[in-house]
């Protein structure tokens, strides 16, 4: 992480875990864990029907909760889906869009990442845009070409203004949930080419404050290795955002 240039975020991303009374319980037991920790932002994307419970719990603290998901369109015929005007309407700011799991199993593709990207953007909203490769690419060594490609797609027609309200997540899909970790080099490596693309796009003093964050088996023990290198800055967690020890000590590793 490179403080002086953009700020550090350590968010959990909860997936489909917590109900409302699981999710009270756990921010109150994080709360005072992370309390006063102020050289990151801590940010939970909770399940929408959790939300609520887990904003009301957050008050009086640093903690923002954010969603998982959001649609492209404003309201309509779309069943099950949440546009952004409802996340605003409820005090969402942040909105994870383009995680892995929801281009492999709910076939989101980079346009459909792109419109729920400009979507929220357009709504006041703050991003967490997700892309990585998966195992063969990175054994075929194309990572970089996959990343770049996704970057460009994803941000299409999006503002080097509207860049402040970007955050991106670099996430390896072979680590996630699978305890294999990207080597601290390999996610320097790959936030960089993704900085060199931002660069390419926005220009340098923009891409220079862009955070990007490392996804991908983050945890307590490796969170220090990771955070230490400059274009690393923070973790979007799975596994380790549910229990607030673990979550704490990646925290800590951010200070
Ligand atoms: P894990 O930390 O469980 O590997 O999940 C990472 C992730 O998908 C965060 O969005």
């Amino acid at each position: 992480m490179n403080p002086s240039k953009r700020r550090t975020v350590i968010a959990g991303n909860w997936k489909m875990n917590f109900t409302p009374a699981e999710a009270t319980a756990f921010i109150n037991e994080v709360k005072p864990l992370v309390a006063g920790k102020n050289n990151c932002d801590v940010i939970f994307c909770a399940p929408y029907v959790t939300i609520a419970a887990a904003q009301e719990a957050a008050k009086g603290s640093d903690i923002k909760i954010g969603a998982e998901n959001v649609h492209f369109a404003e309201k309509g015929a779309y069943t099950g889906e949440v546009s952004a005007q409802m996340l605003t309407a409820c005090g969402v700011e942040y909105v994870i869009i383009g995680h892995s799991e929801r281009r492999q199993y709910f076939g989101e593709t980079d346009e459909t990442v792109n419109l729920r990207t400009k979507a929220a953007l357009a709504a006041g909203m703050k991003v967490i845009l997700c892309l990585g490769e998966v195992k063969d690419e990175r054994l075929n060594g194309i990572t970089n070409e996959v990343v770049s490609m996704q970057t460009k797609l994803d941000l299409k027609d999006v503002s080097a203004e509207q860049m402040k309200n970007v955050i991106i997540a670099y996430e390896p899909v072979w680590a996630i949930g699978t305890g294999l970790t990207a080597t601290p080099e390999q996610a320097e490596e790959t936030c960089g080419v993704i900085r060199d693309v931002l660069t390419s796009m926005y220009g340098a003093e923009v891409a220079e404050g862009v955070t990007i964050q490392y996804g991908g088996s983050m945890n307590e023990k490796n969170a220090a290795e990771l955070l230490a290198k400059p274009n690393v800055d923070g973790g979007l967690i799975g596994g380790a955002s549910l229990v607030a020890e673990k979550f704490k000590a990646i925290v800590d590793a951010a200070q």
